[in-house]
């Protein structure tokens, strides 16, 4: 476990988070394991309580020993807004959410209502920390607009915090960004971060806010390239693997972000993508490559129908396994998971669909269509199946006891692995047929022509 950083005269310090999703949850944990006194406020009655009992309401590695520690220190507490009696402390965090509007623009009455509520409990001139992510150009209006006369000064400070690494990520972040223009509370702000290395980035508001959609787009770009790339090596005989390690190897680019498959999903991509071509559009600018992106990822969630029409025909009637159903390994997210829209589709042609995930079971469960039996195992949900879609490489999918896995399914024994993280090799030895996404070797047509030989 980390080192309890309970020292020095920053410990002093009070800070409120305000909203307690992955975010705000973990804020409020590892500033009150840096040795802060710190409040987390949510306007869920639910999620209050069960953070007072140091039960964590989503899945989060390492969240639930940070949120004990905190709490048998007592420099964590969990409070509902309507319970509030004190000051809030110098420094408010805002992390609440900040869901996609139908057209693409971003909906800010979560960020509105919390900074409305604010000054009603800190009259003083404490920092209201946005890091809930805004669009470029929001921290100013609603500097104009909500908080003329509160005292309250804003700094943006985006988080880059990713799911199941969040609180590793939290101590270990690439960089911290701060946007501000006042010296003072942009100085407090660097004091919350005492103990933590990293470089440091000081920007007015608005570049703070774009560093935050910048970073995803661009992380959303290396995707979708490496996907366009794939589809090519389809195509010529090259092997994507082979193509990622290739040009990942230049430090230029870099290894991270380049493995193909059925492309990104999650809160985070989907919605600050929309959202900052939303607001290209808006101030007028055809901001075509994210565009692009879009399209491309939207385009590989198709991949798996398209293979198994292209094996059976029809899939009506043909018994499908999916594995995984959150949109990535060690989450139990599944918002705008791929796993969600393959699903619809191949229910809507008839398929028949069982579904396993070890930890997003439940926060699927309502998301997905009703035809889609829900198991309880990876080896139950593969039982009398045709064909298998690899949709989250979950280390558990990974290592599969696949020669046993071979005698629960039934001919013709299709694996497509959407995110390239099976060995197809060995799968084919094993009597599967195999397809990954761009990978030049093992492919299900090769092993039909060696059976026809
Ligand atoms: C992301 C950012 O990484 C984080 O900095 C930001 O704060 C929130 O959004 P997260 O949504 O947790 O974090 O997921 P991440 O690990 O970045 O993966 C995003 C998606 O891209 C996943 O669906 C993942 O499966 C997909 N992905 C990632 C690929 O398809 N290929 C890759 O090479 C990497």
């Amino acid at each position: 476990m980390l080192e309890d950083r309970n020292k020095g005269d920053e410990a002093k310090m009070r800070i409120t988070v305000v909203g307690l999703g992955y975010v705000g949850a973990v804020a409020a944990a590892a500033l009150a394991h840096s040795g802060y006194n710190v409040v987390g406020v949510d306007a869920d009655w639910e999620r209050v309580s069960a953070f007072r009992q140091g039960s964590c309401p989503f899945y989060e590695p390492k969240l639930p020993e940070l949120l004990s520690s905190g709490l048998a220190a007592g420099r964590l507490r969990f409070h509902h807004p309507e319970e509030m009696t004190t000051p809030l402390g110098e420094v408010i965090l805002v992390a609440v959410g900040t869901p996609s509007r139908s057209y693409g623009g971003t909906d800010l009455s979560q960020v509105r209502a919390a900074i409305r509520w604010v000054p009603q409990y800190e009259p003083g001139s404490a920092v209201l920390v946005m890091k809930s992510t805004v669009p470029p150009g929001t921290g100013l209006r609603l500097v104009a607009e909500e908080l003329v006369n509160s005292g309250l000064r804003y700094v943006a400070n985006p988080e880059f915090l990713r799911e199941g690494q969040a609180v590793y990520d939290w101590f270990h972040p690439g960089r911290i960004v701060i946007g501000g223009e006042n010296e003072e509370a942009i100085t407090l702000v660097k004091k919350m971060y005492t103990g933590i290395e990293a470089p440091l980035l000081i920007t007015d508001i608005t570049s703070a806010e774009t560093i935050k959609y910048a970073a995803n787009a661009f992380l959303a770009t290396k995707i979708s390239f490496v996907n366009e790339m794939a589809s090519l090596c389809e195509r010529v005989g090259a092997n994507i693997d082979d193509i990622a390690r290739g040009i990942g190897l230049d430090p230029r680019i870099g290894q991270s972000f380049l493995r193909a498959g059925l492309g990104y999903g999650g809160s985070c991509f989907p919605k600050d993508i929309r959202a900052l071509d939303f607001c290209s559009a808006v101030k007028g600018y055809n901001f075509e490559l994210l565009r692009a992106v879009i399209n491309v990822n939207n385009r590989q969630r198709l991949l798996p129908l398209q293979a198994l029409h292209a094996a059976f025909g029809t899939i009506k009637g043909v018994k499908v396994a999916l594995l995984g159903v959150a949109f990535k390994p060690h989450t139990d997210d599944s918002r705008e998971a791929p796993a969600l829209d393959i699903a619809r589709l191949l229910v809507e042609d008839g398929a028949e669909v069982r579904a396993y995930d070890p930890q997003a079971m439940e926060n699927a469960r309502s998301l997905l269509p009703e035809k889609v039996v829900l198991c309880e195992s990876a080896l139950e949900a593969l039982r009398g199946t045709q064909a298998v879609v690899l949709v989250t490489e979950w280390p558990e999918f990974c290592e599969l006891p696949w020669e046993q896995v071979s005698r629960v399914l039934v001919p013709p024994r299709l694996i497509f692995d959407g995110r390239n993280a099976l060995d197809g090799r060995e799968l084919m030895r094993l009597g599967f047929y195999y397809r990954g996404v761009g990978r030049s070797g093992p492919r299900w047509e090769q092993r039909h022509q060696e059976n026809n030989q």
